[in-house]
């Protein structure tokens, strides 16, 4: 076993991970990596068809990130934000404001109506608030909106509603809004008391009367739109409590933890306006979802809500917001939240929230980097190009028996496992049929990481058509080997 293996056997304690099953046999220990590619202390290669968790936008040792990295360093790596400026993180805000407030949206369709008319002069999330990852970013949003629903008379005690299955992150507050079982219940009397309410998942939804076909289900559900109702429902009761929500929480367009589960088109429009119907805050959680990762690249557009023409009260960004180099993170609000956080030094309306590497230079020098790249035509183009790939090899798993559900939006990927299709009888989490595939995968050169039994591909931007071919021909081959052929 290789020297490094051992070290990290013997000390580190490795998230989400049985420690027992990973002290059974050599861990695979990452030295290096470039593109869509990732290397091994023994010199073997895999494709990164998980981003290095959801975070690698434009491939590894990207030349222009290292590059702004090196640079900043050449000045200064860190100084805080308590007390100080820099000049890194005043540029990044500057151009995140821009780009979460388009001026010019998607192309007009009845899918996806065009964001309205913002002029960046008066853009309606002109606030940034830095952390350092995907949880810090939704705990500033849900500080901010149980203050702000305060200050304004809107509640009294103000509660949350977010959707089931839910995932927003582990630090305490973050939990308090998720709503998977198996992460969340042991820190339940941790928690503060937050409302779940059914989420669009059209595969295993109880009104979608329809079959199970061979293709994505929100093609080929049938429904009333019930899990809009369930959403108005709850802020409806919530209001006869007299205390209404403060905010609703959601991933727009696909909730990633919660099994990639992907939103039928016009779900998202529906619930911003009840929200807002209900005076409510929306607070949009892009950690995943965000930065290119779900949008059509031709639209110019960056975040999923804005796929939707809807602008939400909150923007959480973090995971690829230096293109998945240093965790950085970003909460971006309106001027409303901002002003009721002002006041006389004495008043103590501060927001008392911080945290030591808020503001990193190093963190936001490699953001703009990848604000540039993202823009570039380059980036436009491989970002199609990847898309079309892995939509046209997916297709090609529909013959085997056990592949339930096929979910892509954009560049992420769900491939639900089941026994049948024609039933959609789940396999138990004890099975471990995620797990076993993705390791029949590891050892054919891809790796990637599934959500109970759901295979998740979220490739770095720039993998080749071919290698997105690759990818898929090695799933299919990983799901083989480990639950048998096509029927
Ligand atoms: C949608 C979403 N929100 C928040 C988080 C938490 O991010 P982090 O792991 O950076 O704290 C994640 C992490 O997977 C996520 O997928």
């Amino acid at each position: 076993m290789h020297r490094l293996a051992k070290l990290d056997l013997a000390y580190v304690w490795h998230p989400f991970t049985q420690m027992r099953d990973w002290l059974q046999r050599e861990p695979i220990v990452i030295t290096s990596g470039r593109g869509a590619r990732l290397r091994d202390v023994h010199g073997r290669e895999y494709l990164d068809a998980n981003a290095s968790i959801w975070t690698n936008l434009h491939g590894h040792r990207h030349p222009n990130i290292n590059a702004a990295i090196r640079r900043q360093l050449g000045s200064l790596a860190h100084s805080s934000a308590l007390g100080f400026a820099n000049e890194p993180a005043s540029l990044l805000a500057e151009q995140l404001v821009r780009v979460a407030n388009p001026r010019r949206a998607a192309p007009r369709s009845a899918a996806a109506p065009a964001v309205a008319q913002t002029v960046l002069r008066n853009p309606r999330l002109p606030k940034v608030f830095f952390s350092d990852d995907g949880s810090t970013a939704l705990e500033v949003a849900i500080k901010q909106a149980y203050e702000f629903a305060r200050r304004t008379g809107h509640s009294r005690r103000p509660r949350f509603l977010s959707l089931a299955g839910a995932y927003h992150g582990d630090t305490v507050g973050a939990v308090s809004v998720g709503h998977i079982d198996l992460f969340h219940k042991t820190y339940g009397s941790l928690l503060f008391k937050s409302d779940a309410v059914m989420a669009p998942f059209c595969y295993r939804c109880p009104f979608n009367r329809a079959r199970p076909e061979r293709a994505d289900a929100r093609e080929y559900r049938r429904c009333h739109w019930e899990c809009v109702a369930k959403v108005e429902q709850r802020f409806d009761a919530q209001r006869r409590r007299d205390n209404p929500y403060a905010a609703m929480i959601v991933e727009p367009r696909m909730q990633g933890s919660a099994g990639m589960v992907p939103q039928p088109d016009g779900w998202l429009r529906q619930v911003a306006a009840i929200v807002r119907g209900h005076g409510a805050q929306l607070i949009a959680d892009e950690v995943m979802t965000g930065l290119g990762r779900t949008n059509d690249p031709a639209s110019g557009l960056l975040f999923a809500c804005h796929h939707e023409g809807v602008q939400p009260d909150f923007l959480a960004l973090a995971k690829g917001l230096t293109g998945g180099y240093l965790p950085m993170a970003a909460t971006l609000t309106t001027q409303a939240v901002f002003d009721a956080f002002l006041g006389d030094y004495a008043e103590f309306k501060t927001f008392f929230h911080g945290h030591s590497f808020t503001g990193n230079q190093l963190g936001a020098a490699a953001a703009l980097a990848n604000l540039e790249l993202l823009r570039g035509a380059t980036s436009v183009k491989t970002r199609r190009r990847l898309a079309a790939a892995l939509r046209a090899s997916l297709a090609s798993l529909w013959d085997l028996p056990n592949v339930g559900d096929i979910r892509q939006v954009g560049l992420v990927v769900g491939v639900e496992l089941v026994r049948d299709w024609r039933t959609r009888a789940p396999f138990d989490l004890r099975d471990r049929v995620g797990i076993r595939v993705c390791e029949a995968m590891a050892r054919r050169g891809v790796l990637t990481r599934p959500i109970g039994n759901v295979i998740v591909l979220m490739p770095p931007y720039c993998t080749t058509p071919a290698q997105a071919e690759q990818i898929v021909a090695v799933l299919r081959a990983g799901i083989v080997e480990t639950l048998g052929g096509a029927g």
